[in-house]
């Protein structure tokens, strides 16, 4: 019995120390329609994940493993059919179904992290840099520090500037940033703006601020809106939730 106890304490001393070396994602559909999430590695010589690609229908939910340290973003592409050729009409990365390193077409509203190694300080944040199609929440299950929730609940979409506007015959689908529209040095943070001190929020950037306050709004946006949690979270990424 005692060698039992032993053999099992040993286990879990392994598993605490080398075995679960990752963090556990979770990607839950709440939309009241299809979304097709994927996800897309960028720290220098890190792997794409084991799926970087999925359909989950209404209320389905998938989980996979993220190594750490892992770099990377998390979005979810809308209005997507195949027709001889996968493509989506929000978040598109242009290789079908699996992303396999590509990132979507903006714009998109990402979810972005960087786990650390050995239970370090993970960042993560929702970002309208790129302009929003989704509403999308980051809750945190486990870990320790502040872990709080980030979000960007409201529908954008509802109050996009023309100017701004992806559309799908009356519909709109997504809704671009000033940066994306304009291309425009005071709205992208480029050239003599390229200065946190210089590129200041815009009528633009201030729409989008104020629907999802938690969320960065421009490239520069100098609020807190990165979120930290230690000790190996796993993360909860709810589309439409
Ligand atoms: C924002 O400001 C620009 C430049 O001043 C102006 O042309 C545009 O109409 C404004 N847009 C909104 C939505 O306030
Ligand atoms: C931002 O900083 C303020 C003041 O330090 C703090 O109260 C708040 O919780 C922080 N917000 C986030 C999202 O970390």
């Amino acid at each position: 019995m005692a060698n039992h106890a032993f053999l099992l304490s040993s286990f879990f001393f392994f598993l605490l120390h080398f075995g679960v070396e990752a963090a556990k994602m979770t990607v839950k559909n709440n939309c009241g329609i299809s979304i097709w999430p994927a996800t897309l590695t960028s720290g220098p010589g890190q792997p794409q994940l084991s799926t970087t690609g999925f359909k989950l229908a209404p209320g389905e939910s998938k989980s996979f493993n993220v190594p750490a340290p892992w770099t990377g973003r998390v979005w979810a592409r809308t209005r997507c059919s195949n027709n001889g050729r996968f493509t989506c009409m929000t978040g598109d990365c242009g290789r079908g179904l699996s992303c396999n390193g590509a990132g979507g077409v903006p714009p998109v509203t990402l979810a972005e992290f960087t786990i650390a190694p050995d239970g370090g300080q993970d960042f993560y944040d929702v970002s309208l840099v790129d302009g929003f199609n989704l509403p999308v929440t980051i809750t945190i299950q486990g870990g320790k520090g502040p872990c709080r929730s980030s979000n960007c609940r409201a529908d954008v979409n509802k109050v996009c500037p023309a100017e701004l506007q992806v559309k799908s015959g009356n519909e709109v689908i997504a809704c671009k940033s000033a940066c994306l529209a304009f291309n425009k040095p005071e709205y992208c943070c480029t050239g003599e703006f390229n200065d946190p001190k210089k590129c200041k929020p815009t009528n633009y950037s201030m729409i989008f601020e104020r629907q999802c306050p938690e969320a960065y709004s421009y490239a520069y946006d100098d609020k807190n809106s990165t979120f930290t949690c230690n000790n190996r979270p796993n993360y909860l990424i709810t589309f439409c939730g």
